[in-house]
């Protein structure tokens, strides 16, 4: 879209290029960045919504006091969106929103996960630990915050923001069901608070079989073309009398002040796609600095660790099914963010990001030229990297490595129940109290922990620590000792017979010298051990040497990023108006098309999937690509129900729009012009993986699931018609 206008206007009106150009710029390009405010949608953003077909009113896309488009959307669990599509609180989300909970429910006996699960009545849903959360209201408490930090330098501003945040946030909630969160927008030049209802009893209703909800698992993962239902089916309960509760047999199903209705009229390519949300984070004022030091250091790190531990977990996990309901979970979103971090890198190389930043620094410089305030920070941001570069691997180390062993990561808090244990003056009662965290914590370990893999996870990144970490780093004497007594650090065999001994002779999995250690606990127990002395050496050594300078680099990154964007925002006050703050999630609305698209030379991607592409693909027996018997005979008698798309002959089960989202907004809802619910936005494509750093506008696309392939799976393949009944269906 924003090409063509360009190419058009080239053509046609050459003579009045320079004055018209910015102009024109300005509606024409861009069109679909922008993860908007929907309580601030400017005259211009909504206009533009206007003109690319939208059909609603502003009011109707985000009112305070009466019911909008977004009293629908929910924040989903821990990091994920949801919408209300039924007057009884029914939830759509994407099935990878709703895995964790799924599994948690599944047993080797009755495994939803494997097999699906659909409940025909109220009676039958199946209660959850997760939350759902709705959006009240959005207010910017700017001046607030600013006015109780007035005058502080940067660090005694970092030190009081929080207390200015709670005093904020109590004072709004206080007497009231809601909670509220202060979010920092423009890296500290804004603060908005976003206030919530949270309910606490959400159930489980439904989900395909995981062939079909995660078809093609991590092989197509963040690519197009896709053939994945990636949908789950939850319900939102509230007390008897309509306020957020807990739990209770006695509760009813939410009454929401809004509902998204589901067509299934189709759509075609160009037509408009909203998308309500909450994406995570992005960071598109990062510095050419940031992307160096990302795609040099930080990424490949986490890639080749998490390689590593992913593929032990695998390993364990195809053998057993015990096991892999097990680890499903954790390794579904280690491997997510494995292969997106990947991609990341390889993207923000083929766009030449790196060189794109420096390029907008350079515009920034010479704008900064003769202004005290502005003209030194890039210099002193180069100082801030390079201080902190050499240490950046030691990190990830730390975090992806080290303690990316389940076995290593409960180490560490026996390491630090053992500091608290030899604290001076520490009291019987609170010897005792301590004593019982471990062992729920231990609890907790052992539900999901699995010895085979996580005994390899541990030899193999301890190894990659004494290959890859620059020596001078290394935990003092730590490795000395090992080879000592293991033999030579070269050899892969030495890390595998330590890790047997740490697994061998920790507490950890000994009950009987767990329970000896639960009825006399001492520091000394704790300091033998195996696990807790690895994980102690190590953390220690990172504690001391290094967290310091991580703080007072991310510190100082922050206060400079804070004053870049403070310049950006003064450099160009029209432009300015027009910027929407990184993603941070908070809710969001972007705006677009459904779109084709080309992702390298001679290839064109259509914009839907459909069912023919999904049996194209199968394979039977196979880890990803399986699909169930019950599927295939229905895709054979072709009974399509009323889903059948007339153009494809066929149930469309994907398709693409050129909407900007990220992690978070899976699940977010995805609606057409007159706001009815089309699909469900589970992915980015893999040609625009930058796009946390830098969206590209001619190949950023979102992968959606289409409503008429998840209520087809509802009907036919689960044959939940009572689901099916529930729902408003436009036709
Ligand atoms: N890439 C998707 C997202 O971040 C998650 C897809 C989950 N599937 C998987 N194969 N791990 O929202």
């Amino acid at each position: 879209m924003s090409y063509i206008c360009l190419l058009k206007f080239n053509l046609f009106m050459k003579k009045l290029l320079i004055t018209l150009a910015l102009v024109l710029t300005a509606f024409c390009t861009f069109a679909d960045e922008g993860m908007w405010l929907p309580h601030l949608l400017g005259k211009q953003v909504y206009d533009d919504m206007v003109k690319r077909g939208l059909k609603l009113t502003k009011e109707q896309l985000y009112t305070v006091n009466k019911s909008s488009l977004k009293d629908a959307i929910i924040i989903f669990g821990g990091g994920c969106t949801g919408e209300i599509v039924s007057p009884q609180g029914l939830i759509f989300t994407n099935h990878h929103c709703g895995y964790d909970a799924i599994a948690t429910a599944s047993t080797v006996q009755n495994n939803y996960l494997r097999d699906g699960f659909w409940a025909k009545s109220l009676d039958q849903e199946i209660q959850t630990d997760l939350t759902v959360q709705f959006l009240s209201r959005i207010d910017d408490v700017t001046a607030q915050v600013e006015d109780s930090l007035k005058g502080l330098s940067w660090n005694d501003r970092v030190r009081a923001q929080q207390r200015v945040f709670d005093a904020l946030t109590r004072k709004a909630t206080t007497g009231t069901d809601r909670e509220a969160r202060i979010y920092s927008c423009f890296k500290g030049n804004q603060f908005l608070m976003y206030t919530f209802e949270r309910y606490r009893d959400v159930r489980f209703v439904g989900a395909p079989p995981e062939s079909v909800g995660k078809f093609g698992g991590d092989t197509d993962n963040w690519e197009w073309p896709r053939h994945t239902g990636d949908f789950s089916v939850f319900r939102v309960y509230m007390s008897k009398d309509g306020k957020p509760a807990a739990y209770s047999k006695d509760n009813v199903p939410y009454k929401p002040k809004h509902f998204l209705p589901v067509s299934i009229k189709g759509f075609k390519d160009g037509d408009y796609a909203m998308i309500y949300g909450y994406p995570g984070g992005t960071n598109r004022y990062e510095t050419s600095m940031g992307v160096k030091l990302k795609t040099d250091v930080e990424n490949p790190s986490l890639v080749g660790l998490r390689d590593v531990r992913l593929k032990s977990m695998f390993e364990e996990m195809r053998k057993d099914p015990a096991v892999k309901l097990k680890l499903a979970s954790n390794y579904a979103s280690v491997a997510n963010y494995w292969k997106f971090f990947d991609g990341e890198t390889k993207q923000l190389k083929k766009f030449r990001t790196y060189e794109a930043k420096q390029k907008e620094e350079e515009t920034f410089n010479a704008w900064a030229k003769g202004k005290p305030a502005y003209e030194n920070l890039f210099a002193d941001w180069q100082k801030v990297y390079d201080e902190w570069t050499p240490y950046a691997k030691h990190r990830m180390y730390m975090t992806e490595g080290v303690l990316g062993s389940p076995l290593a990561a409960f180490g560490s808090s026996l390491a630090g129940l053992e500091q608290a244990m030899s604290a001076p003056n520490v009291t019987p009662e609170a010897l005792k109290k301590l004593a019982a965290n471990a062992d729920a914590g231990r609890k907790i370990f052992l539900e999901s922990e699995d010895r085979a893999s996580d005994q390899r996870i541990l030899a193999q990144t301890a190894m990659m620590f004494y290959q890859n970490v620059d020596k001078s780093q290394h935990p003092a004497g730590f490795f000395e000792e090992l080879g000592a007594k293991y033999g030579d650090l070269k050899d892969p065999a030495t890390f595998s017979k330590w890790a047997a001994d740490v697994f061998g002779s920790t507490l950890a999995f000994d009950d009987t010298r767990w329970k000896a250690f639960m009825d006399n606990p001492t520091a000394e127990a704790l300091r033998q051990d195996p696990a807790a002395k690895y994980a102690s050496a190590f953390l220690n050594n990172y504690r001391t040497n290094y967290l310091p300078k991580f703080l007072a680099f991310t510190n100082r990154n922050n206060e400079l990023g804070r004053l870049y964007l403070k310049g950006i925002l003064e450099r160009d006050p029209v432009k300015a108006a027009k910027l929407y703050p990184d993603a941070n999630f908070s809710m969001r609305t972007s705006f677009g098309n459904v779109k084709s698209y080309r992702p390298r030379d001679a290839v064109f991607y259509d914009y839907v999937c459909t069912m023919k592409g999904m049996m194209e693909k199968y394979v039977p027996g196979d880890y990803e690509f399986d699909l169930p018997a019950k599927l295939i005979d229905l895709y054979n008698k072709k009974d399509f129900g009323q889903y059948k798309d007339p153009k494809y002959n066929d149930v469309v089960v994907s398709f693409i729009t050129t909407n900007d989202i990220t992690g978070g907004n899976s699940g977010s809802p995805v609606i057409n012009a007159s706001g009815e619910l089309i699909g469900l936005a589970f992915d980015g494509n893999y040609e625009a993986l930058s796009h946390k750093i830098a969206f590209d506008k001619d190949l950023n696309r979102t992968i959606c699931v289409d409503a008429r392939y998840v209520l087809w799976c509802i009907e036919k393949l689960g044959g939940a018609t009572n689901i099916i009944q529930e729902l408003k269906i436009v036709k």
